[in-house]
């Protein structure tokens, strides 16, 4: 198996804990051999505009953005688990970052994408587009109303079956605080055999990227609900976790 360069070789960013940030390079996730950079990065010099320009406008925010149940439909509701998933976005200092703009998508509960690469064997859900947004409000918060989605198999080794997921991208108040991510649920025994999950080397880093059960969060009779905190800078930053599944 040829891997190309080494992870210390194609570190720049003295800024990232690599115990905390999964390396380009990780054999056991396969797409990483071929997508891990050949060469040394090339640091690009941070101007004021990193820190201080535009990320996205806040015009663009349809009501039924934040809510998965009710903007796909067609015929009828999304079959499945309706769950809300709720949290803080916070900077370095633990302060709340104000209209961020999140971006969530996902499978559907048979743990199939919409999307005309995904081939997995399961029903697409026809009131469901998987994909969602919202701004954070004045007190960091954001919160998301959606089916809880399926594990879905894919081709990276025997029997690989990615656990139940919610990509996540967050774009704070500059580019800096750009983050993709993913969020998990607690207690799934998929995790331990996921090889993107465990690319990331601090199992407690690992930890940050599972969500809370919250029963303050759960609607009587309608939703169960879930918390997930994102920090975007710092050395408490929330693990980047990008992949193509
Ligand atoms: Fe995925």
């Amino acid at each position: 198996m040829k891997v190309g360069k080494k992870n210390s070789e194609l570190r720049t960013s003295p800024s990232l804990d690599w115990m905390v940030h999964p390396p380009y390079l990780h054999p056991p996730y396969l797409s990483t051999i071929t997508r891990a950079p050949n060469r040394r990065l090339i640091p690009l010099p941070q101007s004021l505009a990193n820190h201080t320009g535009p990320v996205f406008g806040t015009g663009h925010i349809n009501p039924l953005d934040d809510d998965l149940t009710r903007n796909g439909v067609h015929s009828g509701e999304p079959l499945g688990e309706r769950i809300i998933v709720t949290g803080s976005v916070m900077d370095e200092a633990g302060d709340p970052v104000s209209n961020a703009l999140i971006e969530i998508w996902q499978a559907n509960s048979a743990g199939r994408y919409t999307h005309h690469s995904d081939k997995h064997e399961a029903p697409i859900d026809p009131n469901f587009t998987g994909t969602g947004r919202c701004l954070t409000n004045n007190q960091g918060v954001y919160r998301f109303t959606t089916i809880r989605p399926g594990a879905y198999p894919w081709q990276n080794h025997q029997n690989a079956w990615r656990p139940p997921h919610i990509h996540f991208s967050v774009c704070g108040r500059n580019f800096l605080e750009r983050l993709v991510t993913q969020m998990y649920f607690p207690g799934d025994p998929l995790l331990a055999l996921d090889p993107i999950h465990n690319g990331i080397p601090d199992k407690q880093a690992r930890q940050r990227l599972i969500a809370t059960y919250d029963h303050d969060v759960t609607q009587p009779d309608w939703s169960l609900g879930y918390r997930f905190d994102i920090i975007v800078a710092g050395a408490g930053r929330t693990p980047f976790e990008k992949d193509g599944r």
